[in-house]
Order: structure tokens, then sequence, then C-alpha cells
């Protein structure tokens, strides 16, 4: 696993960015598994400046996404769905079809969870598996004590993540409870993955996935068994890091 420490937002959304267009450039039928929530936004913003500015294509990228709130309709605005759209795919030419978000409205959870797993398979699998991580050391929707070996899979949100999401919601009885969220060796079997992680709030999580010991306790520290790993995390998520580390 690499560390690369970045001073503040900006620099790591341009670090991820150039981390994920140089992967796109060097395999033109690119497969990109997202992240939702606020931290890759910046890195969005870099894309879709790069996609504007530079030309880089999505023409024939595919995505998939690694989860989504259980019970919320894809035209609510707090769906990942809906994130996406606003946030991404309706700035690049990526085609509609082209792009997976796990189905939260599916008749059958369980079914759906298979289905998943096999488009993944079927679309040769993710080249480069984005992710952000959780106050409590969450990666997707895998919280401390999910097993390492999970596929996708339903599962329920901890009291920390419904409050940490409480924010989005007019609510706090508003946030599901419940999402489909790609499993801990779904996420593994990425050929790359980067994690980004901003703020002072994800010191600690941080911390225990990068230096402290691999457990489902921490479900991001499975990372450190992972060939071609990267975080790039700010200066304040980085804090309670001791090693040293990239910064460039
Ligand atoms: C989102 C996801 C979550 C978030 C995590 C951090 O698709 O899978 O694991 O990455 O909860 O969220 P933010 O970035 O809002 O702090």
């Amino acid at each position: 696993m690499k560390v690369v420490i970045v001073k503040d937002k900006t620099q790591m959304g341009a670090t991820g960015a150039k981390i994920i267009a140089d992967d796109m450039r060097g395999k033109p039928r690119h497969v990109l598994g997202l992240a939702t929530g606020a931290t890759p936004i910046p890195l969005y913003q870099e894309l879709i400046r790069m996609h504007r500015e530079e030309g880089l294509d999505f023409s024939r990228t595919t995505t998939f996404n690694l989860d989504e709130y259980i019970g919320l309709d894809p035209a609510h605005p707090q769906s990942y769905r809906y994130f996406m759209k606003a946030q991404l795919f309706d700035h690049i030419n990526i085609p509609k079809e082209n792009t997976h978000v796990p189905d939260g409205m599916a008749e059958d959870a369980d079914a759906f969870c298979e289905q998943y797993e096999r488009m993944i398979r079927d679309a040769g699998g993710i080249d480069l598996q984005l992710l952000g991580i959780g106050s409590n050391g969450h990666i997707g929707f895998n919280e401390p004590g999910t097993p390492l070996d999970s596929r996708t899979h339903r599962t329920g949100l901890t009291e920390s993540t419904i409050n940490d999401n409480a924010r989005l919601f007019e609510r706090r009885e508003d946030v599901p409870v419940e999402a489909v969220t790609m499993g801990v060796a779904t996420i593994m079997d990425a050929r790359r993955v980067l994690l980004l992680a901003c703020g002072e709030n994800k010191a600690a999580a941080v911390a225990a996935a990068v230096e402290g010991p691999v457990t489902p306790d921490v479900p991001a520290s499975a990372l450190q068994n992972h060939e071609h790993a990267v975080f790039v995390v700010t200066e304040d998520a980085a804090a309670g890091l001791k090693g040293d580390y990239e910064r460039p």
C-alpha cells in the first residue's frame, strides 16, 4: 500500500484524477469503480475539467458504483444514482448504459447482489476502484465487523454512519438504514484501488487502516494486502499516521 500526503482537498482531487486519467489512457475500454460522498467531489470536478479541456474520453468507459441506499428511488436527490448524475455523468461523454449504480429498489435485493457481481465479472472486472473512508473505517457500506471475504450484499448501516449522513437529509429519520454495497472482497478484486481521505474526522480511521492490524473491525485495513492500493490523504486526515510517507 502506498500513501501520499497532500496539502488540501484541491491537491487531493488533482492527484487522484491524474491517477485515474493515466489508468484510463492505458486502457481504452476501462472499467472504473466509483464512490459517492463529499470526498470524491474535487476529483470529479478535475475529471470534468480534463474531459472539457484535455479531451479525456469516457465514451468507452464502464462504471460500477460501490453502493446505494435501499428504498431510495434513483430520482431522489439523496440517492447515489442522482449524485453521480449531478456530480459526474451529466458532464462527461459516458453513455448512460455504461454506468451502473446498485439498484436500491430491486424487489429481490439478494438476487440483485448476485447479478451485480456477475455484471462486474462480465465487464472484465474493475480496473480501478475509487474509495472514500468512513470515520469508523468503513469502505463502501462495509461497516466494522463485515467479513473481509464478503461480496456484494445487503447491509444495515451503523448508528455512526447514519449520524454522519444525517446532515444530507431533512430529518434524521429520513436517512435510509439499509444499503446494497460491494463487499470487501469485491473491492479487493479491483486491479487498482485509490482511496481518498480529507478532514480531521478521518484521521483515526486512516491511521487504523494504514498502520493498524488487518481486521474486519476496520474494513479499510484489508487494503494493506492489496498489491496496488494508493491512499491520497490530506494533511489533516493524515494527522494520526506515524510513518514517513511521500509528500509531493
Ligand atoms: C460512498 C461510500 C462511503 C463513503 C464514506 C465517506 O459511496 O461508499 O464509504 O466513501 O462514507 O463519505 P464522505 O466522503 O462523505 O466523508
